[in-house]
């Protein structure tokens, strides 16, 4: 099968391309809105672009009705997002977060799910979670007049749970990652074989 992608519709691209491009990490994405409403959600067109400077980019699109996700607006407008990376055990409100609610309706309250102020200028990172990054945006990419617009973030700070991290800066953590429509745990992790000079 050969798949030309100006001969099918967006929502094939899509299909194929979150069934290819796999396993993609979860940005649990917590931001303010003017009123002080915390929004969580969460978003897999999401990956680290480069460490030196530290950044990040994630793609967010727009509500059934036209308007930029409530993420998106309130990251334009505010400059800053606290992005959150869940555990296995947090795919229930993780998932249930994607809900579509109406921007006066904290996904927080909403769903129950706690959060905790770390920084007192950005945003809070929900409880429980073994890292987030705290972000300011850099710069938005135009991608043709696409509806979907990427972000790019630096990371200013980032929260470490001491239970996910070694003395060597090690992470360890059963992160959760989309797999096209459903998700898998990344437990378990494969030490390289040793490339000989
Ligand atoms: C696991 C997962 C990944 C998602 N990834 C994205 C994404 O990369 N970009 C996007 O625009 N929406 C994505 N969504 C949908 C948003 O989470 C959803 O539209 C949400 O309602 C946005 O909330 P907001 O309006 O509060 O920002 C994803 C949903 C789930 C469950």
């Amino acid at each position: 099968m050969l798949v030309d992608y100006s001969k099918i519709e967006a929502k094939d691209k899509y299909k194929l391309m979150s069934g290819g491009i796999i396993p993609r990490p979860i940005a649990w994405i917590v931001t303010e809105n003017e009123k002080g409403i915390i929004n969580v959600a969460p978003f897999s067109y999401f990956t680290g672009l480069s460490s030196n400077p530290p950044t990040l980019i994630v793609s967010i699109g727009h509500k059934s009705n036209g308007e930029p996700k409530d993420t998106l607006k309130n990251i334009r407008d505010s400059k800053k997002c606290t992005l959150c990376l869940a555990k296995e055990e947090q795919l229930e409100p993780m998932h249930f977060s994607s809900k579509e609610l109406e921007s006066d309706i904290s996904e927080a309250t909403h769903f129950n799910i706690a959060t905790k102020k770390i920084l007192e200028d950005f945003p809070p990172i929900i409880s429980g979670v073994p890292l987030a990054f705290f972000c300011t945006l850099y710069k938005e990419i135009e991608l043709g007049g696409s509806k979907t617009i990427p972000l790019i973030l630096k990371i200013k700070s980032e929260y470490i749970n001491d239970s996910a991290i070694d003395k060597d800066l090690r992470t360890d953590f059963s992160a959760i990652a989309r797999l096209g429509g459903e998700y898998t745990f990344l437990s378990s992790k494969i030490t390289p074989p040793k490339i000989e000079d």
